[in-house]
């Protein structure tokens, strides 16, 4: 989804909207108190004896009444994300566009604030919470975003349909919503996405067959290009092998349609392999719903159909354009280009009726299973919910707690932090972000409850004085001398970098990757007169090129933040003062300022390139110098790791007939004799030092080499809470088809034969896979 950037045509359209909205429809938007639904049978006595308005019949029965009660030009109303009325059948207009990355987002038509709900609790942008590595974390900011919606929703503020999380694989580290993901590891985002996406959907009553909102993992596939040197993604073709997709792009898809039962997927802007995502048969009919099954819509990006047409010369013709999505298996546009262009398609015999009716079944079935069909929300479960519920305490609560548990310490030279808020008699607070407000929400973003500043943060606890050193983060030039003065007074600094949506955003992606203009300069120039504690914060969607600071003694701590959400100031502070002990780890690879001079952004492949010496992408594949790494991250306390089980030997017993067992294999394939294989590994986990904290332990496999596989792949992560000397066990339920398999070049997985390397938390374990 973009604001910017798109074709005029779509522009218009939107401008258009706004325009309605503003001018004629200001009084009714900012007065409407009630939610949108269709059956309203106490209205219209009428609708109760239709079947599809009958909530104690299945959806199918449901939506196959409805179906056939439409006329061509009324299912095409169907077909687009602002979707028609038919009055007639009690059906109003319903909005499917609305966003909740992390928190309701005004992004998108359907969802809006107003005197009644003026915010929403704004969690941390998605890399920070990814960056917890806790995943009943993910869930629960996930139902805290369902509730605050279906709040919103029953004051008809917003939908029912949210078109959130991004699983997109942050692969290079200019990407300009490598912020909405959680990062670059494919079981990472699989984790979150599923996680994320069950905490939107599930209800509490447990019934599976229907959603407290729908949610739907973009963009699918192979995405993240926005606007790089002349590259945009409404142009741009994602030349990607089948390896690649196999194990890296596709696998959190899956995972959130497997997994997590999302309700829908998004096709992306880009083609992958010369063909648009939007209108690719395999893609979508072929994996989504013949492979992994999908039980709900498939939705274009706004407005990827237009964006076939005008852009990408795709088809030759609007219709052909239609008909191509339609049959592909596209069920839902938006925008306005199906709305435009089906019913000619349809005459013309390019596409049939009954294909509609497919894409529109799907899309019933979603609103039925929200209870949209179902009358008077105020009736059913969470129809109680309203103002009340958004904001809470609780909620706001958990987006500070998500942004402490996110927060990463990178450096710490002994005596640095925790400061002590009783020693500190003056803290200078220095930077561009030091007094960020909407910074810390990111993009995709709502009106928050409200905010804290890093510096309000702090100077809850000490006294501070404060200068920006820049003008803003863009830093042309440096205003060192006043930041200078007061950090040569004071007991400690904090500097509060990075970036903003004006460096890196949706359709900007960066260029370099250090800190932006000048900010080194300010930093260095600043930790060079400081008598203390020197503290760096970072406040990035991406990994930024901060050697000089890794380097200089002077500055003692480095400490990445994210866009750590509402209340990320007073996160920032629990941090620093030692109230929270740190133990978010980096969601990606932080790369040095060379790897962006030398690598072509466009360039999809993870692997190596020896011939051309492409150096491949993230942890799993590039081998190069960084500046820090998937997976770091300091504790204020230190925790050691013993091995107390793990497996030296796996024997897959072959078949008889076996091409392995007469013919030396170094791979077996996964279907068979590996199946419901399964090895425990327990660690044994003890906090050394005088906080508690948690741990995350991760289990990383390094295979053989063999099939261009990884040379380190996570596997698995549990985080452990300890207190001072505390132990826990941890345990690791290893799944040898599933886990330890590799994809082969053409796609297939196999498990790789011979010595494997097992990484263990801090230790190493060697096991031997053998036929
Ligand atoms: C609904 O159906 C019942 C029985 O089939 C009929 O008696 C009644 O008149 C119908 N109501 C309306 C409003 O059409
Ligand atoms: C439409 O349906 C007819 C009859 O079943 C079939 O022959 C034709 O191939 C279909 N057209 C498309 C575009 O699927
Ligand atoms: C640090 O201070 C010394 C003198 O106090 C000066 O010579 C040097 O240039 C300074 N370095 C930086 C990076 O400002
Ligand atoms: C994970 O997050 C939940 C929710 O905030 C919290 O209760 C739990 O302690 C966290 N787990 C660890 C190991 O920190």
């Amino acid at each position: 989804m973009a604001s910017q950037n798109r074709s005029p045509l779509f522009c218009i359209q939107i401008l258009c909207s706004i325009f309605h909205l503003l001018f004629f429809k200001t009084h009714q938007v900012f007065a409407q108190t009630s939610p949108v639904f269709a059956c309203d049978a106490d209205s219209n006595p009428g609708l109760a004896n239709f079947t599809f308005c009958d909530p104690s019949s299945d959806v199918n029965t449901r939506v196959d009444d409805l179906v056939k009660r439409l006329t061509l030009q009324e299912k095409i109303g169907f077909l687009v994300s602002g979707a028609g009325e038919v009055s007639r059948l009690g059906i109003p207009k319903y909005e499917w566009w609305s966003e909740a990355l992390h928190g309701v987002s005004y992004d998108g038509l359907g969802t809006h604030f107003s005197g009644v709900v003026p915010g929403a609790t704004s969690f941390p942008q998605v890399i920070l919470a990814a960056a917890s590595f806790n995943v009943t974390l993910f869930e629960a900011i996930g139902k805290v975003v369902s509730t605050e919606a279906r709040a919103m929703y029953n004051v008809g503020l917003t939908g029912l349909t949210f078109w959130s999380p991004n699983v997109n694989i942050f692969r290079d580290p200019r990407w300009g919503r490598g912020q909405e993901t959680p990062g670059e590891d494919p079981l990472l985002s699989s984790k979150y996405g599923s996680a994320y996406v069950r905490g939107l959907q599930q209800r509490d009553d447990g019934d599976k067959d229907r959603l407290k909102v729908a949610a739907c993992c973009k963009h699918y596939t192979a995405y993240d290009v926005d606007n790089w040197k002349g590259t945009d993604r409404y142009h741009f073709n994602a030349v990607v092998t089948q390896q690649d997709l196999d194990d890296t792009y596709q696998p959190p898809f899956k995972s959130c349609v497997v997994d997590g039962n999302v309700a829908s997927v998004m096709c992306s802007y880009n083609q992958v392999n010369g063909k648009p995502t939007c209108g690719d048969p395999d893609l979508l009919t072929g994996v989504i719903r013949g492979e992994w099954k999908l039980r709900g819509y498939i939705v274009s990006d706004c407005d990827s159909l237009n964006e076939m047409y005008n852009s990408q010369h795709y088809t030759k013709t609007p219709e052909e354009t239609a008909a191509t999505a339609i049959l592909a298996g596209l069920d839902l546009n938006c925008g306005s280009f199906l709305a435009k262009n089906t019913e000619t398609a349809v005459k013309g015999g390019l596409v049939n009726e009954s294909d509609i009716d497919r894409a529109i079944s799907n899309n019933f079935a979603t609103l039925m299973r929200l209870g949209f069909f179902d009358g008077d929300p105020s009736n059913q479960l969470y129809g109680k919910l309203g103002p009340n519920d958004v904001c809470t305490p609780k909620n706001q609560e958990l987006a500070r707690e998500t942004a402490r548990q996110g927060i990463v310490l990178l450096k710490n030279t002994a005596g640095s932090l925790p400061l002590s808020p009783n020693a500190i008699k003056s803290l200078a607070v220095i930077g561009p972000n030091a007094k960020a407000t909407k910074t810390m929400i990111g993009n995709y973003e709502g009106n928050p409850c409200q905010y804290t500043t890093p510096l309000q943060g702090l100077t809850a606890s000490v006294a501070t004085v404060y200068q920006p050193g820049c003008a803003n983060v863009a830093c042309s030039s440096v205003q060192a001398d006043d930041a200078k003065n007061i950090a040569a007074l004071a007991d400690a600094v904090v500097l509060v970098m990075g970036a903003d949506q004006s460096i890196e955003a949706e359709t900007l992606d960066r260029a370099g990757i250090t800190l932006p203009g000048q900010q080194s300069i300010l930093v260095s120039e600043v930790a060079n007169v400081s008598k203390g504690p020197v503290i760096l914060v970072v406040m990035s969607g991406g990994g930024m090129d901060v050697q000089f600071a890794k380097d200089d003694p002077k500055i003692t701590s480095i400490l990445w933040v994210g866009y750590p959400g509402e209340a990320g100031g007073a996160a920032i502070a629990d941090v620093i003062f030692g109230f929270h002990n740190p133990g978010g780890r980096l969601p990606m690879t932080w790369y040095p300022q060379s790897y962006a001079d030398n690598v072509p952004m466009t360039n999809m492949n993870m692997r190596p390139d020896p011939a051309t010496g492409y150096p491949g992408r993230t942890y799993r594949f590039y081998t190069g110098p960084t500046v820090y790494t998937f997976g770091d991250g300091l504790s204020y306390s230190q925790f050691n790791h013993h091995l107390v089980q793990a497996p030296e030997l796996i024997s897959i017993p072959l078949e008889e007939g076996d091409v392995c067992r007469s013919l030396t294999c170094k791979s077996i394939d996964v279907d068979h004799s590996c199946n419901n294989l399964a090895v425990n590994i327990y660690v044994r986990v003890q906090n050394m030092g005088k906080m508690r904290g948690s741990d995350t332990i991760f289990l990383f496999f390094s295979p053989p080499s063999v099939h261009h596989a990884p040379q380190k792949q996570l596997l698995g992560f549990e985080k452990v809470f300890l207190t001072p000397q505390e132990e826990g066990i941890v345990g690791f339920s290893v799944d040898v088809c599933e886990h330890l398999s590799v994809v082969d070049e053409v796609g297939n997985r196999k498990v790789a034969l011979g010595e494997h390397i097992l990484h263990v938390g801090s230790l190493k374990h060697s096991l031997t896979i053998r036929i």
